[in-house]
């Protein structure tokens, strides 16, 4: 039977995708709007797998999610569609809305409505997974307690909070439509296929490209890191045999400054891809305005999905942190065509 995804073609879902196509059996129907974080690249090496298809179009489009659903069937339908990033959100906040509210409510009355008329047996293994985020619960300040599901919601950003508003109406088509629903929060993630815009890819695309490596404010925030092939597999196992209206943290216990973040890309780079100078990337790092209203600490607590659902991270930072420089050296083209004419006119505006 086949699955039907959302946001495929971005870091998470084409990791996913991939990940799915090698491991898992079954169809993969991959919905993707295509927007400047969206890209077929990623999805190159299953290019001619039959098992994966791809459909350009949006997750508000109930027309198109209609005749989908009709045609394909599926057994469940995984959401990482959304808007993703912090700082595109505070300098335009209104695409966010659109698309993790907006277009997440027009997800759910088309899932719903293909739900309700499926028969017994397909109704009651069906599963609808959201894909969402550690940021809803707000920041942490230095000694408290890492999130718990059971934590109350304090987004501060409008990304964090158009990312909130997304699982109270996944939780709400729950409670009142009895939908089987899932949802995942996750902490940052990083890997291949991450767009440089995020703070691992970019700070890599700047080192090697000899530009300066932003941090912003004192770089004392600290995020909890996960490889995302780790990410991909608690995703997996949350819709295998996570209890719907249940929502599930993921985490990787690395919890890091940016500061120490930056300064181990530059130690590996040091290693791996000298400066010709000889000096240390480090060199590079400049501190710029912070962002406004930067949450100071993100840690996640991920003893239920551990005790429920027997599932732990594989990758420490360290190995995690390596591949990723070395994917990112290894492919170099992916970068530079993601960087192109429109990613520039996002960093002059970012820094303007
Ligand atoms: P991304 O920005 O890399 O990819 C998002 C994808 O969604 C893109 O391919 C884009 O084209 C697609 N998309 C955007 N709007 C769409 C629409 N209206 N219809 C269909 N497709 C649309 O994001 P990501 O980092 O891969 O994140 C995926 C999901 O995981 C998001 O929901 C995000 O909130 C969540 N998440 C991300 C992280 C992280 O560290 N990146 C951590 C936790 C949770
Ligand atoms: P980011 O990768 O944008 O993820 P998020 O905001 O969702 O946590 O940023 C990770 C951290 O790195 C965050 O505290 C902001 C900081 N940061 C910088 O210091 N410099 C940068 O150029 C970027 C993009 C982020």
């Amino acid at each position: 039977m086949s699955i039907f995804i959302t946001g495929g073609a971005g870091f998470i879902g084409s990791n996913f995708v991939l990940d799915w196509l090698e491991q898992c059996n079954g169809t993969v129907i991959n919905l993707d709007k295509l927007t400047y974080a969206g890209n077929l690249d990623n999805l190159m090496s299953a290019k001619n797998n039959k098992q994966h298809i791809f459909v350009k179009g949006d997750i508000a489009d109930s027309a198109l999610l209609c005749k989908l659903f009709t045609e394909y069937r599926p057994r469940a339908v995984i959401n990482f569609a959304a808007e993703s990033h912090v700082d595109r959100s505070i300098l335009d906040p209104k695409i966010f809305i659109q698309t993790n509210i907006v277009g997440t409510f027009q997800l759910l009355q088309s899932v719903q409505a293909y739900w309700n008329n499926l028969e017994k047996m397909a109704k009651d293994h069906f599963r609808f997974l959201h894909v969402s985020t550690d940021e809803v619960y707000g920041a942490l300040v230095a000694d408290d307690p890492a999130f718990q599901e059971t934590d109350s919601y304090k987004p501060n950003s409008p990304y964090s909070a158009s990312k909130a508003a997304s699982d109270h109406l996944v939780r709400a088509y729950h409670h009142t439509y009895g939908l089987p629903v899932l949802t995942s929060n996750c902490s940052n993630n990083y890997g291949p296929y991450q767009f440089p815009e995020k703070l691992i890819p970019l700070v890599i695309n700047h080192a090697l490209t000899g530009k300066p490596l932003p941090i912003y404010g004192n770089g004392l925030q600290i995020r909890d890191w996960l490889y995302v092939k780790d990410h991909c597999s608690a995703i997996r196992r949350v819709l295998e045999r996570g209890k719907p209206g249940e929502t599930y943290n993921v985490g990787g216990y690395n919890e890091k400054t940016n500061l120490e973040v930056v300064r181990t890309l530059c130690t590996i780079l040091d290693e791996l891809r000298p400066r010709a100078d000889e000096k240390s990337y480090q060199a590079q790092i400049v501190y710029v305005n912070d962002r406004p209203g930067h949450d100071r600490r993100y840690a996640i607590n991920a003893t239920k999905i551990k005790n429920e659902l027997g599932w732990e991270p594989t990758e420490t930072f360290d190995s995690g942190i390596r591949k990723t420089v070395e994917w990112y050296l290894a492919n170099s083209n992916w970068v530079s065509n993601t960087t192109n004419d429109h990613y520039q006119h996002w960093l002059e505006k970012q820094y303007s």
